[in-house]
């Protein structure tokens, strides 16, 4: 059974065709059509955490392809009641799919080891592959499909976000530039696995904004302190005060270089409202983006899965 538990689950040939039927069914939508290629089916989701973008975009996605979704709220009793193990072979027994938001990435591993639903990740501790998805398919468009060697800059927290980012923008073909405090940056053992799965990586993390953000076409910036880490707040602050993404920092960018950022965010502090609302940034779009990323990948899952041939799907 075919999964998302993270973008390693994907070859690089699966995650360009996820990206290419998210564009398809973009510009279907755009002509007004919704095809109903999930019509009948339904995705349970599953949030130990808050959202609006994962939430929505998955439920209004399966609407848009004839589909259902189901969130369960905690009174569905989720570790209380009973076991995980026993929970997720009774939404199989319902449900086409599960969507789970999990506090650590082995609750999402646990649900998919059992293997009789497809389980998509919808942000852990670990990774947030969903949100990497949509965000290649908007610097795909940004660049008019020719992201080929261009530079991505992220400018903060070596976190979830980041580390899905780190493949997907690889997959896609460029360089990865993470501009960090020393002790929040990426560890060397979290390349070995990608290396030997996709070929070298080119990445570069320091703490020099200046050399980080030199050759930027896009830059990134997510939260300091991710959902869980309320704790470490003050410190985190402190920390990343020079790591904010302002005009000062975008003038020593070059000057095609845009905006990115996976929202919600800290106005601000990890940016400030003139860079996230001016032209340079294509934020909105990219939120945009995961309702297109979201139904690309529902229906590849429904072709891997066998629930639709891919012919029946029509997405080239
Ligand atoms: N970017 C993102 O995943 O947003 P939500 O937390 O609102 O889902
Ligand atoms: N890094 C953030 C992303 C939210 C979409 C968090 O985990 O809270």
């Amino acid at each position: 059974m075919k999964h998302l538990r993270s973008l390693l689950d994907l070859t690089n040939v699966e995650f360009q065709t996820i990206i290419s039927w998210s564009r398809s069914l973009k510009a279907k939508l755009k002509a007004g059509q919704r095809p109903d290629l999930l019509k009948n089916r339904t995705c349970a989701l599953i949030f130990e955490k808050a959202s609006l973008r994962t939430r929505v975009s998955f439920e209004a996605g399966m609407a848009q392809l004839g589909g259902t979704a189901i969130y369960l709220t905690s009174d569905a009793g989720w570790r209380e009641r009973e076991s995980i193990a026993d929970f997720v072979r009774v939404l199989a027994e319902y449900c086409d799919f599960v969507v789970c938001r999990a506090i650590s990435q082995s609750t999402v591993d646990e649900l998919a080891l059992h293997d009789v639903i497809p389980v998509i990740n919808g942000l852990t501790d670990q990774s947030h592959p969903c949100q990497a998805i949509g965000d290649v398919l908007t610097m795909l468009e940004d660049s008019n499909g020719n992201l080929q060697g261009k530079t991505i800059t992220f400018v903060g927290d070596g976190n979830n976000v980041v580390k899905s980012l780190i493949k997907a923008s690889h997959l896609a073909g460029m360089r990865f530039r993470l501009a960090c405090p020393q002790q929040y940056q990426i560890a060397d053992s979290f390349f070995a696995l990608i290396n030997d799965r996709y070929g070298q990586i080119d990445f570069a993390q320091s703490e020099n904004l200046r050399d980080m953000v030199a050759e930027a076409d896009y830059i990134y910036t997510d939260v300091w302190t991710s959902m869980g880490q309320e704790a470490e707040n003050e410190s985190r602050k402190t920390a990343f005060a020079h790591f904010q993404v302002n005009s000062k920092l975008l003038s020593i960018a070059p000057k095609h270089c845009k905006v990115l950022h996976c929202l919600p965010a800290r106005r601000g502090l990890e940016i400030t409202d003139d860079v996230l609302d001016s032209e340079r940034s294509i934020v909105f779009q990219q939120a945009g983006n995961r309702l297109h990323a979201q139904k690309g990948l529902l229906v590849w899952l429904a072709v891997a899965n066998g629930y639709i041939t891919q012919n029946d799907a029509g997405l080239g």
